[in-house]
């Protein structure tokens, strides 16, 4: 395995090791939908995966598709979030549905995506990732976790998150762009976290620099405040 690359063994932990969660492909599916995972992107910017659960679910039952979502009154959407707070979310939400079903559908690529209403670059390369198996660099606070610590790069947040984006840039395959993403998502989340990382778990610890270095945890490096 020394000569695999990191994106196909992270790959092939993803095949045996995703989480199962609502937004993501079923097995037969031919692809994720991109409206759940627009709209569970847009959930997970500042919420956890743990409480976004019960509101896609309840907003995917009431409103299955953005048309749908889009034919609704604002004051229902608003009401339907409350609970997940940075309700400016929920008022893009809205208008990033109006210009979706006016256009006809999603757009598929990551500069057409940042176009719309509350998507900035994260959930643009998401989307485009995720929905549409378009190849985007998708970095939020567990890839960035785990990207610093393969590398090892001691250049302190936020200065150091050029570094990494490089590096996550190198690292992403141009097929599975989107499972790739997940992937590194679902290692942050499980295995690379950011007390106590779980390194006899990790399918990349045989390439990762911080575990080398003896103090994985000590990645990313933060500025003092
Ligand atoms: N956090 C944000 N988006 C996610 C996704 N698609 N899978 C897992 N965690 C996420």
């Amino acid at each position: 395995a020394s000569g695999e690359n990191v994106a196909s063994l992270l790959l092939a932990w993803y095949d045996a090791h995703a989480r199962d969660l609502p937004w993501r492909a079923r097995p037969g599916d031919p692809a994720p939908d991109p409206y759940r995972v627009w709209l569970s992107e847009v959930m997970l910017q500042q919420t956890t995966v743990t409480a976004v659960k019960p509101y896609f679910a309840a907003f995917t039952r009431r409103w299955p598709t953005v048309e749908a979502l889009a034919a609704a009154p604002e004051e229902e959407v608003m009401a339907a979030w409350a609970g997940l707070g940075y309700y400016s979310r929920a008022r893009n939400l809205v208008k990033c549905a109006w210009a979706v079903a006016e256009r006809g559908g999603f757009p598929e690529t990551e500069s057409e995506l940042r176009g719309l209403p509350g998507l900035g670059d994260y959930t643009a390369a998401a989307v485009a990732a995720i929905a549409f198996g378009r190849r985007a660099v998708v970095v939020d606070a567990n890839v960035e976790r785990v990207v610093a610590r393969l590398f090892a790069i001691a250049e302190p947040l936020p200065g150091g998150r050029k570094a990494i984006r490089a590096a996550a840039d190198a690292i992403t395959p141009q097929q599975r762009a989107g499972d790739f993403a997940q992937a590194m998502m679902d290692l942050g989340a499980t295995i690379c976290t950011a007390r106590d990382p779980r390194c006899l778990l990790c399918p990349l610890s045989a390439r990762c620099e911080a575990r080398r270095s003896g103090e994985p945890a000590r990645f990313p490096v933060k500025a003092p405040k």
